[in-house]
């Protein structure tokens, strides 16, 4: 793939954590997405700004950190203690996505009555599916992120996302919402009753027949409600979803991807960073996480003088430090395959740290390498 064409080159990190009304933290599984939106979060904070991160299923000692037990309020923000100190300091609030919750929260907005979204949130059918319709969750992070920034109540609102085998659903979310409207079978479901009772669509038809089989005849009467009484709220979701596709793509909104230096993982940043670029959404930087160390060379010497010891503990350290700079040093090649994607956006690298990091200190020190470049420099390498 050829360099890409920054259409924002000015926006960085440490500009999107002091401008942006909207950070989204994604990349591959298990790269540090969640720890990044948090430690973005703590630098807004020390910045002066109120923030308010969006986490979705945080390790369970970050969770605690960020006051986040699991229960029903965490899905509302939280003030996270011990970020700031200073008078000039913002504040910094946590919530965990909680995908029903939001989808429930979605519904109530768009009936117009209360009687409305009590016939679709009671019907049995939504509650099988929304919990586990494809993509909700991916969506649902993106209707929290709308529901916060619409609020008014934040300057800045971060939003993780969740760990999908295609990052990239998540860009894709708010369209296949629209798209699902529009599908066949939820077309013929949604029309009048009469118009129902003569419908030969084949498509419709099979499923119906599907689920009456599998379900019984009362399944399928409150499935053809639940898509009826959706039909109600329906103008109101796709400009929702519309909405959000374009608040997602505008200068207030900044994408960061996060990668480790490893093959995989930087394969699927890269279907993602091209995904960003060619639907045109804000990219403020790469974060490249969990860096090996480049172990100090030990000098021919030392080595010599090794390799004529025969063996021992010496020999299998020898044999360690070789393991670790080969590691190192294929991991410097993936740096520099990621800095290539990246194109003219910033290229952040975090090392690889001997603990966890699940505490308020552990964070600090991770959002100090985020908006400080000097604290970065030499650190990963
Ligand atoms: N630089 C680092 N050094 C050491 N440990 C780290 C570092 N960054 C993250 N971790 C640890 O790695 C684990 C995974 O991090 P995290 O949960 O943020 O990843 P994720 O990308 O959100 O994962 P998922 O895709 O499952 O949501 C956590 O235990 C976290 O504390
Ligand atoms: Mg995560």
């Amino acid at each position: 793939m050829s360099k890409r064409s920054s259409t924002a080159a000015e926006l960085t990190v440490a500009g999107a954590i002091a401008r942006s009304e909207l950070i989204l933290t994604c990349g591959p599984g298990g790269v540090g997405k969640t720890t990044t939106a948090a430690a973005l979060g703590v630098a807004a904070a020390r910045a002066g700004r109120r923030t308010v991160v969006v986490t979705v299923d945080p390790a369970r000692r970050l969770a605690d950190a960020l006051g986040l037990e699991a229960g029903a309020a965490a899905d509302e923000p939280h003030k996270v203690a011990g970020v700031t100190k200073r008078s000039t300091d913002g504040e910094l609030f946590a919530l965990m996505l909680d995908a029903e919750q939001t989808f429930d929260r979605l519904v109530r907005d768009q009936a117009g009555s209360r009687k409305q979204a009590d016939a679709i949130l009671n019907n049995p059918v939504y509650q099988a599916i929304s919990g586990s319709l494809s993509g909700a969750q991916e969506y649902m992070a993106i209707e929290r992120l709308h529901q916060l920034h619409t609020s008014g109540d934040w300057d800045l609102v971060i939003v993780d996302t969740p760990p999908s085998r295609h990052a990239i659903d998540l860009l894709d979310a708010p369209d296949r919402l629209v798209g699902f409207l529009s599908h066949p079978v939820y077309r013929a479901l949604t029309v009048g009753q009469r118009t129902f009772a003569k419908i030969t669509d084949a498509a419709s038809s099979m499923f119906l027949w599907a689920v009456k089989r599998l379900a019984g005849p009362q399944i399928v009467e409150d499935t053809v409600q639940f898509f009826r009484s959706l039909a109600n709220i329906e103008g109101g979701l796709r400009d929702r979803a519309k909405e959000v596709s374009k608040l997602l793509r505008s200068d207030a909104t900044a994408f960061i991807v996060v990668s480790s230096p490893r093959s995989e993982a930087v394969g699927e940043a890269e279907h993602l960073l091209d995904a960003i670029d060619e639907k045109h959404f804000p990219l403020a930087g790469v974060v490249v996480n969990l860096i090996h160390p480049l172990p100090e060379p030990l000098g021919e010497a030392v080595e010599a003088e090794l390799a004529d010891m025969g063996e021992g503990p010496l020999v299998d350290h020898l044999e360690w430090h070789r393991e670790l700079t080969r590691l190192a040093e294929a991991e410097r090649s993936q740096i520099a395959e990621l800095e290539r994607l990246s194109g003219h956006a910033e290229l952040i690298e975090l090392p690889l740290l001997d603990v966890d990091i699940h505490d308020i200190p552990g964070l600090v020190g991770l959002s100090d390498r985020l908006v400080d470049p000097a604290d970065r420099r030499g650190e990963a390498h």
